[in-house]
């Protein structure tokens, strides 16, 4: 068993390192859309830790040109995230691949109604939570962990009852390791443009971005050495 002079060791040494990861590449029930096709690359991958800037919808400064592809996903289809350790995706062996192992936290899934997928315009957009991996109680799993496993991938359904049209597809990473404070939490956030097509008429209430994140959330202030339970910031996660 740990004690806890060792656990403060190793935080003091996972602090020097940062989780640095970006969310660069779709995958529509399977099938891979290709590096930064429908994406919005951030072309840094620093983690935002500011919860009041306008960086934490989307991110910012993009790889230039960003795509202009809107991603057709029938409602109630599978669709992956792929994050990787470098804005230019997967580039080789490398133990931060596709985040450092030691950057504990969640991995949530936003949907925002868009006019045009492509507008450049994120702010006063209504964002509903689809799908969180926290922390599993029984497995002591992280949703980093999950991701690290899964080289990256981040899996989730799209709800199938959705009102067809643009959207905005929010998918973030969220690191712990320093959080036991704010600011402290790293915020790892790419925004995909797609298209849901079928579905219903379904509209889920939304809530804003910034705004639905408190810089006293236990989801964002917290002290992930000993943690047992754990709830990720933000709304409950929208059904259908
Ligand atoms: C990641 O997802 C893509 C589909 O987007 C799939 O082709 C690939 O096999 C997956 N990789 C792993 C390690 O699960
Ligand atoms: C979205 O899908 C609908 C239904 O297939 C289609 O009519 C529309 O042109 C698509 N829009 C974009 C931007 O792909």
């Amino acid at each position: 068993m740990k004690t806890f002079s060792t656990l403060s060791a190793l935080a003091i040494l996972a602090s020097s390192v940062s989780a640095k990861t970006v969310f660069s590449e779709l995958g529509v029930n399977g099938v891979d859309l290709g590096h930064g096709v429908a994406v919005r690359v951030p072309s840094t991958n620093t983690g935002i830790t500011d919860i009041t800037s306008n960086n934490l919808i989307c991110n910012t400064n993009f790889v230039q040109p960003v795509s202009s592809v809107v991603a057709t996903v029938p409602a109630g289809s599978t669709v992956t995230a792929h994050f990787h350790h470098l804005s230019a995706g997967y580039v080789g062996p490398d133990p931060s691949e596709p985040l450092d192992p030691t950057n504990k936290g969640p991995v949530l899934a936003y949907l925002a109604r868009v006019p045009d997928a492509t507008q450049s315009t994120v702010t006063g957009l209504q964002w509903f939570k689809i799908w969180q991996d926290g922390l599993d109680s029984t497995t002591h799993q992280w949703g980093s962990d999950k991701l690290f496993i899964n080289k990256g991938n981040a899996t989730f359904t799209i709800p199938s009852c959705l009102q067809a049209g643009q959207y905005l597809l929010r998918v973030e990473s969220i690191s712990l390791l320093d959080a036991s404070s704010y600011p402290g939490a790293q915020f790892y956030m790419s925004c995909a443009q797609i298209n849901i097509t079928g579905g219903n008429k379904v509209q889920p209430v939304g809530v804003a971005f910034p705004g639905a994140y408190k810089s006293t959330d236990p989801g964002i202030v917290t002290n992930i050495y000993g943690t047992v339970s754990y709830t990720p910031p933000g709304p409950a996660v929208f059904s259908c």
